[in-house]
């Protein structure tokens, strides 16, 4: 399986707007674990326990520990072969190339992607619930068991978008797929909306759809061509292919 040969019946070209989502999944070549290959468990966390607003009301510090430990652990995870991929691709397509990624993990920057939408916050970042003001999680007091804001001392969150809220940038987002080309989707189970409605979306607007995963995703029949497997093994070629580098 692992040396067949790739099939794709698309080539891109330098006018075609791609607009790619990414979820989990392109990380887990990295050592990140997914949400949902885990019985429902994150790093032994329920979602619920740890990824709402109101577990974060009811105890802040738990929520802190849980996000200051997936932090830290970025210091040591590196971009995997899926993600340099799309450096490649966004090197060809300029700004006709949109990558919104549903992970909080920086991996897309990291490895070298500028036009980058985090629809669900950053790990590298929190924000005041007081004054509202924005830092980076190197910036502050991390040891305090509920970080303070170095400004007005209000409590400080972390810039992720929990169960209930609404993710960011969504209208650049809506734009982006009313007008694209080709949407390609990688490494997320369809679970979570809105995202699971941006393929949608992107055929109603006459795009081709793409998929890339290790299992189907649970919207894999808006997919016109689902490519099942590990995305750092089958992404690198499939844009060599999409690309005409073979
Ligand atoms: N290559 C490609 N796909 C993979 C790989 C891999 N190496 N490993 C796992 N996958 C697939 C799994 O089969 C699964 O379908 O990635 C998907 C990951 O799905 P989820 O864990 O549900 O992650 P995601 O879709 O990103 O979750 C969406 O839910 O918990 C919230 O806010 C959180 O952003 C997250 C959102």
């Amino acid at each position: 399986m692992m040396n067949a040969k790739i099939k794709t019946k698309f080539k891109f070209q330098k006018k075609d707007r791609v607009t790619v989502l990414t979820g989990a999944g392109i990380s887990a070549e990295s050592g990140l674990k997914t949400f949902r290959d885990n019985g429902g468990l994150w790093e032994t966390h329920q979602v619920e326990e740890v990824a709402t607003p109101e577990a974060f009301e009811k105890d802040a510090a738990l929520v802190w520990r849980f996000y200051r430990q997936r932090y830290l652990q970025l210091a040591d995870v590196k971009p995997n072969p899926a993600h340099f991929a799309l450096v490649d691709l966004e090197k060809f397509l300029g700004d006709n190339f949109t990558l919104i990624t549903q992970n909080v993990d920086g991996l897309h920057s990291k490895a070298g992607n500028k036009n980058l939408i985090e629809m669900h916050g950053s790990l590298q970042k929190c924000f005041c619930l007081s004054c509202q003001q924005k830092f980076l999680m190197s910036e502050i007091n991390l040891m305090k068991k509920v970080p303070s804001c170095p400004v007005c001392k209000g409590d400080l969150r972390p810039d992720i978008v929990w169960f209930g809220e609404i993710p960011h940038h969504m209208d650049e987002i809506t734009l982006r797929l009313r007008h694209t080309n080709y949407f390609l989707m990688i490494g997320t189970s369809g679970y979570v909306y809105p995202a699971a409605q941006f393929v949608q979306i992107a055929r109603l607007n006459a795009a081709k759809t793409i998929g890339i995963n290790l299992e189907k995703p649970l919207n894999s029949s808006l997919i016109d061509e689902f490519h099942q497997g590990k995305a750092g093994l089958f992404l690198p070629k499939l844009i060599d292919c999409w690309l005409n580098k073979n």
